[in-house]
């Protein structure tokens, strides 16, 4: 293929989460957030890892920032922590604000576009004591937070997003408990993804009534689901994965409505969804500006009675998967990107976050990440083939710029472009961010 694959304006960036990286958890007036009673609980982290120092970002993000000027990023995505802002019920810190401004002023010197995520799952433990997610009425608190980010950053910043991953939110901390708060209750879950969903509505309602300039969208995981053979059982059950998954958010985000297959599978089995009310629906979906979808892998899925997740039974990935054991499937990524494009919306899309982890070495000074640099390309590929067919997608973040805090994984899994030794905090430039830097100079796959 000659020439460019990627438009001009097209912004290329790494992401990263304020729990992941940043650390400095009892600095400048920050609060107490579910992540941190959830890594400080035993057993539900490896090795009872936390996110107290992580890759110390906070102090370092003027450095971090320079390295990423030097890879010739357009753009970095990070997330506020609003523990940061709120510690205490009713308490504004502005300290807290102060380190955002600090980091924005220093993108912008840098000529960075800072995507700013409002929600990537630290939760204030104040207002998990009042019900958390579950509860109705956590949603003016998250209005007021976003209102006040609004109103102190949003000069600076260009493009919101209010939830990363509302998906992981419910299920993963609620029904799964492999996040925090750790619940194991899906009736809660699905409270909590429909309470995310409408604090999502009314953020980006009290954003239009601001007159901000930016833009505002959501984040959202997308996992491509197919059964594993034509039966219909398997067929069945790939349906209600799909559903699961994907439409349960993409639907009222952008038809106004939860799928109708969903709402009989799930009251069926967890009774009536009575926490969904009159007019929810139409706050939900309150245009976005731009749709941020997180692609990782498929899911392959058949019908096993002897399962006990409603006779779901995950098939082993094909080929060799990455250090999380996820099944590397760029295909599934343009699919996915054509099937947003063709069910839901025509509005700019951005991949927010897509990469590997991979059991990096230090070789004399180097890391020759060819995996995740092959990773990468493939899953560019698929993404430029969406462009050339005239898609709406207008950036990628790789995620993430640095290795950092894997939620429950802690420190093992590393899915940084860039090398992290947690004894000294010395970054080391891997391959694949060597290779990035080509692929934003030349917009193309080299
Ligand atoms: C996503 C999260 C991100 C990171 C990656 C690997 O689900 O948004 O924080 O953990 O997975």
């Amino acid at each position: 293929m000659s020439g460019h694959l990627f438009p001009e304006n097209f912004l290329f960036g790494t992401a990263t989460a304020a729990y992941q990286v940043e650390g400095a958890v009892n600095e400048d007036g920050r609060g107490t957030s579910i992540w941190d009673v959830f890594s400080h609980t035993p057993g539900k982290t490896l090795e009872g890892q936390t996110g107290d120092v992580a890759c110390d970002h906070y102090h370092r993000f003027r450095d971090d920032i320079a390295m990423m000027t030097d890879l010739g990023m357009k753009s970095y995505r990070f997330s506020v922590a609003w523990p940061r802002i709120f510690p205490e019920k009713g308490a504004f810190n502005q300290k807290g604000v102060d380190f955002y401004k600090r980091l924005l002023e220093e993108l912008h010197s840098h000529h960075l576009i800072p995507a700013v995520t409002l929600y990537h799952w630290d939760l204030p433990q104040w207002v998990e004591e009042e019900g958390g997610w579950r509860s109705r009425e956590t949603i003016p608190y998250f209005v007021d937070y976003a209102e006040t980010m609004f109103r102190e950053l949003g000069d600076m910043v260009p493009l919101w997003i209010t939830h990363n991953e509302p998906w992981c939110t419910s299920f993963l901390g609620h029904a799964f408990g492999q996040h925090a708060p750790g619940h194991t209750d899906w009736r809660e879950a699905l409270s909590v993804s429909h309470h995310l969903l409408l604090s999502h509505g009314e953020v980006v309602e009290s954003f239009r009534h601001s007159g901000q300039k930016g833009q505002i969208g959501i984040t959202l995981n997308l996992t491509p689901t197919e059964a594993g053979t034509r039966q219909p059982d398997d067929l069945a059950i790939a349906q209600i994965v799909d559903g699961n998954s994907n439409r349960w958010f993409l639907d009222p985000l952008f038809h106004g409505a939860y799928p109708e297959d969903m709402v009989a599978f799930y009251s069926q089995t967890f009774g009536p969804l009575d926490f969904i009310q009159q007019g929810d629906l139409s706050k939900i979906a309150t245009p976005i500006d731009f749709l941020g979808i997180n692609y990782y892998s498929r899911n392959r899925v058949v019908y096993d009675e002897k399962s006990e997740l409603f006779g779901i039974r995950m098939l082993p990935p094909e080929g060799e998967p990455t250090e999380m054991g996820w099944e590397v499937h760029p295909e599934s990524l343009y699919h996915l990107l054509k099937r947003v494009e063709r069910e839901y919306t025509s509005i700019p899309l951005y991949i927010t976050e897509n990469g590997a982890a991979y059991e990096d070495k230090v070789v004399d000074g180097q890391v020759h990440d060819e995996k995740r640099k092959e990773f990468l390309r493939d899953h560019f590929l698929a993404s430029a083939k969406f462009l050339q067919e005239g898609g709406n997608l207008k950036g990628y973040y790789v995620w993430s710029l640095m290795d950092n805090f894997e939620w429950s994984f802690g420190y093992s899994k590393r899915f940084g472009i860039v090398y992290v030794d947690y004894a000294t905090q010395e970054r080391l430039v891997k391959d694949s961010a060597k290779w990035y830097q080509q692929v934003i100079r030349t917009r193309s796959l080299g």
